[in-house]
């Protein structure tokens, strides 16, 4: 990592770069824990773990727990797998867990340790771009239920996290670019300066790229700081999700499509509910159409059905933010500005479809 980055300094910490690395060592030698299971998938066991292992300082006993990679595995099963395995190898409450590895680890390890005993310590050291700028931070873990999306989670906060992008330099690009769709979310929710950056993205010096990634923590942060449990302004971070996460969940029960990644479904998401804000007055044309073809620039179109729509908007029902029965977004007033709690009719939500495709 280039540049030194300070600490952000949220109610449990997010360090980058050697930093992390310290404050670890420092809370290893300071909290007396009986042993620690350092979680991975089978790729960050690969690519990721190598680099972890040399940096901790202690005679605490470590054991490896390997899941297969991918969000299929992001469910109950895999996490009765390790609890079982946690309970064989003596994990007790004063167990340490760190997660190695992308949102899915970092979700999905996140939610075994706050129930394993009733909770244990852990740790998020990210792996991917999305998982540093956004799935490690903030407390909420979770798995899928069947195609449902993170039905099954509780808020939690690990007691640190560690972002180090050097563990960027084995992602696949494919998997960068899904990190990309929640940086310009951060940017298009609550600060134009930054999504400006990202609308020349030949522009972008990638010598800086540390900084941005940091922006966007710090954004993140700032979210969940104001409202850990989602009552209000945390909802702004949603913004694409409704949508996104009901294609997401098509895309990925339904044998004829291809599997979407995260961010890519997110970006289109965003498009969607960009032109959704147009059409309820929110946004002005012209920044409707700027989101759109920064989006377009970065992400691949993704091709709908007429027969796609309908199970894509029963799936809606199915979303976390639903109350009372009714769908909520979030949508974007201005870039920069965010309005929760926006009811949409699904003509609206049709006529994005629409224009998406067009
Ligand atoms: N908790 C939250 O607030 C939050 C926010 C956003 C997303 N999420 C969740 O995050 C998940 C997506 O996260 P993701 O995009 O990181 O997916 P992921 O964890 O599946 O990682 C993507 C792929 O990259 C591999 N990988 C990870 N690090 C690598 C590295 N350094 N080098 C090479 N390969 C590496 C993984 O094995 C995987 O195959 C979703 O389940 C989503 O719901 C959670």
């Amino acid at each position: 990592m280039s540049n030194p980055l300070p600490t952000i300094e949220a109610q449990n910490p997010i360090h980058f770069n050697e930093k992390g690395y310290e404050a670890l060592n420092q809370h290893l030698a300071t909290t007396k824990y009986s042993n620690i299971f350092i979680i991975v998938d089978s790729n960050t066991n690969e690519y990721c773990l190598p680099k972890f292992l040399p940096t901790l300082e202690t005679d605490v006993t470590i054991e490896i727990i390997e899941f297969e990679n991918g969000e299929i595995n992001k469910n109950i099963e895999t996490c009765v797998e390790i609890w079982n395995v946690l309970t064989e190898l003596g994990a007790d409450r004063k167990t340490l867990v760190i997660n190695v590895g992308g949102g899915v680890v970092t979700d999905l390890g996140g939610f075994v340790a706050s129930t394993f005993k009733r909770g244990i310590d852990f740790i998020n050291v990210p792996t991917t771009l999305l998982s540093m700028v956004d799935a490690s931070v903030g407390g909420k873990n979770g798995v899928d239920l069947g195609n449902l999306k993170n039905q099954i989670g509780v808020f939690n906060l690990p007691i640190m996290v560690i972002i180090d992008t050097d563990y960027l330099e084995t992602l696949p690009q494919n998997e960068m670019r899904s990190g990309l769709a929640e940086m310009l979310k951060h940017g298009l929710i609550f600060d134009k300066n930054y999504w400006e950056q990202f609308i020349n993205l030949k522009a972008i010096d990638f010598a800086d790229f540390d900084a941005l990634i940091y922006r966007s923590v710090e954004i993140k942060n700032e979210i969940v700081t104001l409202d850990p449990t989602e009552k209000n302004i945390r909802k702004s971070l949603n913004f694409g999700h409704t949508l996104g996460h009901a294609i997401e969940s098509y895309f990925l029960e339904n044998e004829n499509k291809t599997t979407l990644l995260h961010g890519e479904a997110i970006a289109v998401g965003m498009i969607l509910e960009s032109h959704v804000a147009f059409n309820k007055g929110l946004l002005t044309l012209e920044e409707y159409k700027q989101i759109k073809s920064t989006i377009k620039a970065i992400f691949d179109d993704i091709s709908f059905e007429e027969r796609d729509i309908e199970p894509i908007l029963e799936l809606l029902i199915h979303d976390k933010k639903n109350e009372y029965g009714s769908i909520q977004f979030a949508l974007i007033e201005t870039i920069g500005k965010i309005k929760i709690n926006q009811l949409v009719e699904n003509e609206l939500i049709l006529q994005a479809f629409e224009d998406y495709k067009s």
